[in-house]
């Protein structure tokens, strides 16, 4: 009875299915450390959850917890979804005349959904790192998309930008722009996800002028640049990305007509409130026509498909960040699971260096990687001395968030053992 996309679908989630080893090997009771699972745990293995934002969401006023949220998102959720993407920056483009959209969606996932549904024809393809989140490939594909990719770092290790593949980018780009009449990009940047990866001040600066001077010469072609910031709170420069598109704008690159910008933000993560589906896809423009229209249809896809997102975390989070006590006591948590973070991965390091382990370069967010052309067989032998990681296309993930910080000997051992 399935439809051929039906029949495409496969079940088997590899993230999880290595989590539940990691479950039979505890329960067997052998001394197994969890590298596995994409949520932020404490180091005792329960979840980490950002107090201030739980304390918030416990005093919902009934109507908030019940009522639909508007199509569009509250307005007060919508105010604070621009801040969250553009951080401090955001007052200086509003003063600049750009204008900014946004739609509340459920989760980061929701915004990704919508810029998959709506920018690119069926049948084109967007750009990826060849290093990025497997979903990706579903929500594109549910909307008729295909991809092509750029690699994550320079092939040749001694690039001008250590952290961002220039000419592989600009070589796909002009490709793309040969047979399509729209180009989207999708990078998750800073704190990637699976790498931990953040391009930098010059990766970042290099890859706007890229794909802008792409738009300049390809008036006719509508460039969009998604920047998924799913982790980007966790980072240690939270906004990178629009400060150094301001520091551009402001250093008088022109914005041609046809180049968008888009960031889809969830508060899965920086908020601790993945169960609560909130996010939201914000977008800017220095005309107010394109960003009126943008909000129609980003609202209406919404509509046609999840209908509203939930209201319960808008409020409450748009409540909490309204005071600024508010946003400083939840800074503080977000602070306090951050260094969790910090500390495993600085450890990391150390081990791998210490046992000449070559981690890629990995600086924010919830991950580090090891690549490999055959994962795994890394992941199996990391299994056998008990450190449960995952194998994905190129290599394997270790999730920073579910170890604890005196893990890491033994996964740097384990992954040295397998490396040979
Ligand atoms: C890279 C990346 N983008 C977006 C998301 C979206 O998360 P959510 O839909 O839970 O907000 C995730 C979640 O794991 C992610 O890893």
């Amino acid at each position: 009875m399935l439809n051929a996309a039906g029949i495409a679908k496969q079940g088997s989630d590899t993230i999880f299915s290595w989590w539940a080893r990691y479950q039979a090997a505890k329960a067997d009771g052998r001394d197994a450390v969890n590298g596995t699972i994409g949520a932020l745990l404490e180091d005792d293995g329960t979840l980490a959850i950002n107090r201030v934002v739980d304390a918030a969401i416990r005093v919902a006023p009934e109507v908030e917890i019940s009522a639909y949220a508007p199509l569009a998102g509250l307005p007060s959720f919508l105010d604070l979804s621009k801040t969250l993407a553009f951080g401090e920056t955001r007052t200086c483009f509003e003063e600049l005349g750009f204008s900014f959209a946004a739609t509340a969606t459920p989760g980061g996932s929701g915004a990704l959904y919508l810029a998959a549904n709506n920018f690119l024809e069926r049948g084109q393809s967007v750009l990826l790192r060849d290093r990025h989140w497997g979903p990706y490939n579903g929500f594109l594909r549910n909307n008729g998309i295909d991809f092509v990719t750029w690699p994550l770092l320079p092939p040749n290790g001694h690039d001008i930008h250590p952290y961002f593949a220039e000419a592989e980018f600009e070589t796909k780009l002009e490709e793309i722009c040969s047979v399509q009449d729209k180009v989207m990009v999708w990078l998750n940047d800073p704190a990637h996800n699976p790498t931990g990866l953040s391009m930098g001040d010059e990766g970042r600066a290099a890859c706007l002028s890229s794909f802008v001077t792409s738009a300049i010469n390809n008036e006719e072609i509508g460039h969009t640049l998604l920047i998924d910031s799913a982790y980007s709170l966790y980072a240690d420069e939270p906004h990178a990305w629009g400060e150094t598109i301001l520091e551009a704008v402001e250093s008088g690159m022109p914005w041609p007509e046809n180049f968008l910008i888009c960031v889809a933000i969830s508060l899965s993560k920086s908020h601790t409130i993945y169960g609560l589906r909130t996010g939201a896809l914000v977008s800017i423009h220095p005309e107010k026509e394109v960003i009126d229209r943008l909000d129609t249809v980003m609202s209406v896809t919404g509509r046609q498909t999840w209908s509203a997102a939930p209201r319960v975390a808008q409020y409450c989070v748009s409540e909490m960040h309204s005071s600024e006590e508010g946003g400083k006591a939840w800074g503080q948590e977000r602070d306090r699971l951050k260094q969790l973070l910090d500390v495993r991965r600085s450890n990391l390091k150390a081990e791998c260096e210490r046992l000449n382990v070559p981690l890629n370069p990995t600086m924010d967010g919830f991950f580090a990687w090891i690549e490999s052309d055959d994962p795994t067989a890394v992941a199996e032998s990391c299994a056998q001395m008990d450190v449960y990681l995952v194998p994905l296309t190129g290599g394997v993930r270790i999730g920073l968030c579910a170890l604890s910080a005196g893990d890491m000997t033994k996964v740097a051992e384990a992954l040295a053992n397998a490396l040979g």
